[in-house]
């Protein structure tokens, strides 16, 4: 089986399950040593990309069960080197309503239970820097193509990542909130994580669906996130295109190549 080659991702999150803009997709199957993985690979404006649907292609995996391992070695295996992700979350800014598009540049990670590193079972001990979970350069490229189509993207805000996949208690949302949060879903860690063990630069912009538990006075539900997610995924999916149509050629100098300590 020869491997697919892409040089760019979009890891699509909850209700972002089709490739769309794609020319020339075709389904693709990777091996790698954490599993296998379906993605869908072809072009946008002559850049090779890879197309992977975080949840599978019907939302049938839960956010603490997706094989974040396999998925990234997947797109390292591919030549992969720029991964745009997508994530629903839940807001605990007043200022960020349903619909409000986040590039967020920090994390704090309430996971429990999930894989935490490549670097263990025989891999030397590793610490990956983490002064900027998410590539700032493609972020400050994803926050331009979005202005110049007249699209307002947060630049910058903390990302809150539990273990899922219940939402959250009003309580934590607050305690959250006061540790200096801005959003919260269940899928930044350890997928931005693993990301820089592998050298890749990583950039998620997060589209709020709802604003957190005990905000709203309403309760929470599934069908609520996948119902704003349909109404704004266009936007979403046309601005990742388009920034990676808008990306020069050769980033090897990104600190993301490096962030590992070079033992790559
Ligand atoms: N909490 C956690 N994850 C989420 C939420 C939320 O309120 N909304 C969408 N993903």
């Amino acid at each position: 089986m020869t491997l697919p080659v892409a040089d760019y991702a979009i890891i699509g999150g909850t209700g972002v399950y089709d490739p769309a803009l794609l020319e020339h997709a075709r389904e693709e199957e990777v091996t790698t040593r954490y599993g296998a993985v379906n993605c869908t690979v072809g072009e946008y404006q002559g850049k090779r990309i890879a197309f992977l649907p975080r949840h599978g292609k019907r939302h049938h995996t839960p956010p603490h069960q997706v094989n974040y391992k396999a998925n990234i070695q997947a797109l390292a295996d591919m030549g992969v080197k720029h991964i745009f992700a997508t994530a629903a979350v839940g807001s605990m800014r007043l200022a960020l309503a349903p619909g409000a598009l986040v590039a967020v540049d920090q994390f704090l990670d309430f996971t429990r239970g999930r894989p935490l590193t490549f670097f263990e079972d025989g891999e030397p001990v590793t610490h990956v820097d983490m002064t900027d979970p998410y590539c700032p350069r493609l972020r400050r490229l994803l926050v331009a193509t979005a202005a110049r189509a007249g699209i307002t993207v947060a630049n910058g805000g903390t990302y809150v990542c539990t273990e899922g996949p219940r939402f959250e208690s009003p309580a934590e949302i607050r305690m959250f909130a006061q540790l200096g949060g801005d959003v919260v879903g269940m899928t930044s860690i350890p997928e931005t994580v693993l990301a820089k063990e592998r050298g890749l630069c990583y950039s998620t912009v997060a589209m709020v669906t709802n604003y957190c538990a005990g905000m709203s006075g309403a309760a929470l539900s599934h069908q609520e996130v996948l119902d704003e997610m349909a109404k704004n995924v266009h936007v979403l999916r046309k601005l990742f295109f388009d920034a990676i149509a808008a990306l020069p050629p050769d980033e090897s100098g990104c600190a993301c190549r490096t962030a590992a300590g070079g033992s790559l």
